[in-house]
């Protein structure tokens, strides 16, 4: 469907939960967000409503974000139904691959199409530090698992920070190079002072050719990272919440304040 800009909109990201099993610097505040109560979490059931309304109105690619889609229970269950609807074409998924040895086999049999998994950084202390928590190597057991199960084509996303981790950027390219990936660069984006890049290698963050909307965890639309729209599909219904939230979707992005980034799926 066209928004106000003439853009066609055809990409929905789909956060599934807004918990995670990292903690990273950028994306959540220390001290954590408040947890949605588990009533207010769209079943599996709706998100297949929105999925269906949203194919109706020309929706073809299809993401699961979170936080962390895979602490999602059931998540492989949910990969298959939404790929098994006509109309979904690519059904992907963006991941800290933590927990894909466990997942990725499953994953790849349901029929999603690809994943893009987080990294940042290669060094052990580092990567601790940036996800306050994580250990690399369960990163790259999850990397080599995706590999393992057949995956192609999956983008290694690494987010930099200027002064903290750029000194790693050609490392990580070469480390993606290497293992089969594709390597983009994300500058850390910042959504209280309305601080974005394009993606390098990849197309987001270029307002004049955006093609997507986000579905919060919470069966809350939004027509982009950087503003404070929202429209609630339970309420309104999916077909309208989407035809409303295409309709408002602005030409560029500005500021956002009402939600974190681990809310977002960045
Ligand atoms: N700036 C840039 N990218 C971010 N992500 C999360 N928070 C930010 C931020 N502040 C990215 C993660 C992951 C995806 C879920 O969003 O690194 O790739
Ligand atoms: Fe979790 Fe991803 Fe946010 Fe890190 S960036 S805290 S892995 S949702």
């Amino acid at each position: 469907m066209l928004d106000q800009f003439n853009r066609n909109i055809y990409y929905l990201r789909i956060a599934v939960t807004d918990k995670c099993n990292l903690r990273c610097t950028y994306c959540m505040p220390e001290e954590g967000i408040k947890l949605k109560a588990h009533s207010d979490i769209l079943s599996f059931e709706e998100i297949e409503e929105v999925v269906k309304a949203a194919v109706k109105l020309g929706f073809y690619k299809f993401r699961l974000t979170g936080g962390e889609p895979l602490v999602r229970r059931g998540i492989v269950d949910l990969a298959r139904q939404l790929a098994a609807i006509p109309g979904v074409k690519t059904l992907a998924m963006t991941t800290n691959g933590l927990l894909l040895p466990e997942y990725a086999q499953g994953l790849k049999a349901a029929g999603l199409t690809r994943l893009n998994i987080s990294l940042d950084s290669l060094r052990p202390e580092r990567y601790r530090e940036i996800t306050r928590c994580g250990d690399l190597n369960l990163a790259l057991a999850g990397i080599k698992a995706a590999r393992d199960a057949g995956f192609t084509g999956t983008k290694l996303n690494s987010v930099l920070v200027d002064k903290f981790n750029d000194d790693e950027k050609e490392s990580l390219a070469s480390f993606a190079e290497k293992n089969g990936l594709k390597a983009r660069f994300i500058k850390k984006m910042d959504l209280k002072s309305g601080e974005f890049y394009k993606v390098e290698n990849g197309e987001g963050g270029d307002c004049s050719i955006c093609n997507r909307v986000r579905l919060t965890a919470d069966g809350k639309l939004r027509p982009c990272l950087f503003s404070n729209y929202e429209v609630d599909v339970r309420s309104m219904g999916a077909e309208a919440a989407l035809k409303a939230v295409i309709n408002n979707k602005p030409a560029r992005g500005g500021k956002s304040n009402n939600r974190e980034m681990i809310e977002i799926g960045g």
